[in-house]
């Protein structure tokens, strides 16, 4: 196995081996919408030694578990139409499910225990926000955005999708990358040990897991999907 670099960046590295991500996660360690900064730069930031985390990074593949088939597929390489359809049938899937489940907990725990503790309906307000951004955004997805993704894969840079369309989607994604970070602030960290009730227990958890599955789902399209688009549009395939 080829040493990691630590002048790698979060998102080659992720891009190269999806069960990375779970170790960026669980430090984490930005892999998404920050996914351009190094390894190295990136533990500086969070105060960790980057050679030890190369050494975590490389212990997944050596002792971890058997990989899922599915999450670690090696996107990178897949047709861009089985790309589309693992993010629509997966993520979005996913979203569509959790988004209302997630926001009638928010509104539960604010509504039982919101009294003398204001930031409790701050983050049912903050996820309602948050789930107002994604829907259409999903929706443009799966209407416009990916169809025409199909296309120039089967046309080439002869197909209707610009530069600006994609320069567009990822700037959406900061903005909830931005929001996604703000309620976990809200949230305080979704520390279990803070929980009020199974409600709100129940509310953590899934906060917690709602937010990793949205950094894969966004590193997919950020990090995999748009370089891939960006080189067929230039017409370098
Ligand atoms: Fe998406
Ligand atoms: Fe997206």
């Amino acid at each position: 196995m080829i040493p990691l670099e630590p002048t790698a960046s979060l998102a080659e590295l992720a891009a190269e081996r999806p069960a990375r991500a779970r170790i960026f996660e669980r430090l984490r360690l930005d892999y998404c919408c920050g996914g351009a900064q190094t390894l190295a730069a990136a533990c500086a930031d969070r105060g960790l030694d980057a050679a030890t985390v190369a050494e975590l990074l490389e212990a997944i593949e050596r002792d971890g578990p058997p990989a899922d088939p599915v999450e670690e597929r090696d996107w990178a390489r897949a047709p861009i139409d089985e790309l589309c359809e693992h993010i629509v049938s997966v993520h979005h899937q996913r979203l569509r499910e959790e988004m209302p489940r997630i926001g009638e907990l928010t509104a539960t725990v604010a509504r039982v225990h919101g009294e003398g503790r204001p930031e409790l309906e701050m983050v049912e307000r903050a996820f309602a926000a948050l789930r107002e951004e994604l829907e259409p955004h999903l929706a443009e997805e799966e209407r416009d955005l990916f169809p025409a993704c199909r296309a120039l894969e089967r046309q080439g840079a002869a197909a209707d999708l610009d530069l600006a369309t994609v320069d567009r989607h990822q700037a959406e994604h900061e903005a909830v990358g931005r929001k996604l970070a703000a309620l976990r602030e809200l949230a305080g960290g979704y520390q279990e040990a803070e929980a009020l009730c199974s409600t709100h227990l129940a509310l953590l958890t899934a906060l917690s897991e709602f937010e990793a599955d949205l950094h894969r789902h966004v590193h997919e399209e950020n990090n995999i999907l748009f370089p891939r688009l960006r080189g067929l549009i230039a017409g370098g395939g």
